[in-house]
């Protein structure tokens, strides 16, 4: 079973030639059953960002030792933003002739990188009986037409951070259902305490701002792809942006948030200036360490993000890494073994309870000790559980790029909201048809 070069194989291969193709060949076989001759032992390399928990050297030190004389790892540390290691991985990936193994990488990126060729699928390694022990919503963000890309490594929700202590002051005894509910609260907390914000989140033109922006178009119903279709020109996604610029115009925040990414917004709230923050799960773990919190835990509660009508589902994003094979390894066995060992509930657990990166196995939510030691589990569970996926899409980088822009021109209150839906519904379109035609 040789895998057939197509009208993609060829585009992508571009200029690089015969040395490509001929890497491109013998990683297709590679991929095709046993592991083929390169899979039977050597060196693993994983690819994954800045690790800021010390956890993942003595992750893959386990693994050295747990395989000693057959397999090791070596770490190939990559860009901590998001869209940088993405741009990074697909210069390499696209030459053919990468010697990354295992990626490490966005819950984002399977459609476009499986669309390319440029992973292992992973289908009869990752049998349907594995992967009932994982998280449903994240098994699925592995799957590109049929096909499962990769194994869930670690997960994450958007959630409502909010000062117990300054709510219950302005006597409010519960986290705001709608966002019209956080905006009062948020206000008056604000001006009883003398807050220097009522709320803080992600607003810069990146990633972090599409997952907001989405947030908001999602809590009022509407959606940006159906399938492949182009939905976002909608009342309902017109509302959730105007919405979300009026946290800046009614005052519930500042001009600040247009530049905001996940670190300002997290040293903003741990620092004490803030009543509510959206935020990714991991960040409840840092309020437990005196060195980077100025706020305990006690002083923080916990909520599924606000939604437009009381009673709706939560409309937090997944934000998650997986487990990606390239597929044009010569590794496969070892880097099978490294996923395996990844995933395994000792290093699960391990990563929760000193790394606060959050497990994806199902019986890790019924564990005791790992419930009792990394509380954000228990506090957070039902937005992990109901975390919604971006737009799946083989161009998906492309139509973030135009997202991001959009919605960060209606935060900063240059565009319309109904404008910024018009413009990207047409803008989106051309995208996925240029994509189709190329
Ligand atoms: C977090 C999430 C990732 C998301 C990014 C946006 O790293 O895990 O899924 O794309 O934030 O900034």
């Amino acid at each position: 079973m040789i895998r057939r070069l197509d009208r993609r194989d060829f585009l992508r291969l571009g200029g690089t030639g015969l040395a490509g193709m001929a890497l491109l060949g013998s990683g297709a076989l590679a991929g095709c059953g046993g592991g083929g001759e390169g899979g039977s032992g050597g060196t693993v390399t994983y690819a994954e960002g800045p690790d800021d928990t010390g956890t993942l050297k003595k992750l893959l030190d386990g693994f050295d030792k747990k395989y000693e004389g057959k397999y090791k790892v070596k770490y190939r540390e990559m860009p901590a933003d998001t869209q940088g290691f993405f741009d990074k991985l697909r210069t390499e990936l696209q030459t053919g002739n990468s010697d990354i193994d295992v990626i490490a990488g966005d819950v984002i990126w399977p459609a476009q990188l499986a669309s390319n060729g440029w992973l292992l699928d992973l289908s009869e390694r990752f049998t349907k009986d594995l992967q009932s022990k994982f998280i449903k919503g994240n098994v699925e963000s592995n799957v590109y037409q049929g096909k499962i890309y990769g194994v869930p490594f670690v997960t994450g929700a958007g959630l409502l951070y909010y000062r117990k202590d300054l709510l219950e002051k302005s006597d409010f005894s519960k986290a705001p259902k709608t966002w019209d509910e956080l905006k009062q609260m948020a206000n008056k907390a604000q001006e009883d305490s003398g807050t220097k914000f009522g709320f803080v989140f992600q607003g810069g033109e990146y990633e972090g701002g599409v997952v907001n922006g989405l947030e908001y178009i999602w809590s009022y119903g509407g959606d940006v792809l159906k399938g492949d279709k182009v939905v976002v020109d909608s009342p309902e996604a017109a509302e959730g942006l105007a919405t979300y610029r009026s946290m800046i115009s009614d005052g519930v925040t500042t001009q600040a948030m247009t530049t905001y990414k996940e670190e300002e917004a997290q040293a903003t709230f741990l620092r004490g200036d803030a009543v509510f923050m959206r935020n990714w799960s991991y960040v409840y773990a840092l309020t437990s360490d005196p060195a980077q919190s100025e706020i305990k835990p006690e002083q923080v509660g916990l909520s599924t993000l606000p939604v437009a009508t009381e009673g709706q589902e939560p409309a937090g994003a997944l934000g998650a890494t997986n487990l990606y094979v390239n597929a044009t390894t010569k590794n496969e066995d070892a880097a099978w073994a490294l996923i395996q060992y990844m995933t395994a509930p000792e290093q699960q657990k391990m990563r929760a309870i000193e790394g606060a990166r959050l497990p994806v196995t199902k019986r890790s939510y019924k564990d005791k000790e790992l419930r009792e030691k990394v509380p954000v589990i228990a506090l957070g569970e039902k937005a992990l559980k109901t975390a919604r996926p971006r737009p799946v899409s083989p161009y998906y980088s492309d139509m973030s790029l135009k997202m991001a822009e959009q919605f960060a021109a209606v935060l900063r209150g240059d565009t319309r909201p109904e404008q910024a839906t018009k413009t990207l519904q047409s803008e989106l379109e051309s995208i996925i048809e240029q994509g189709k035609n190329a």
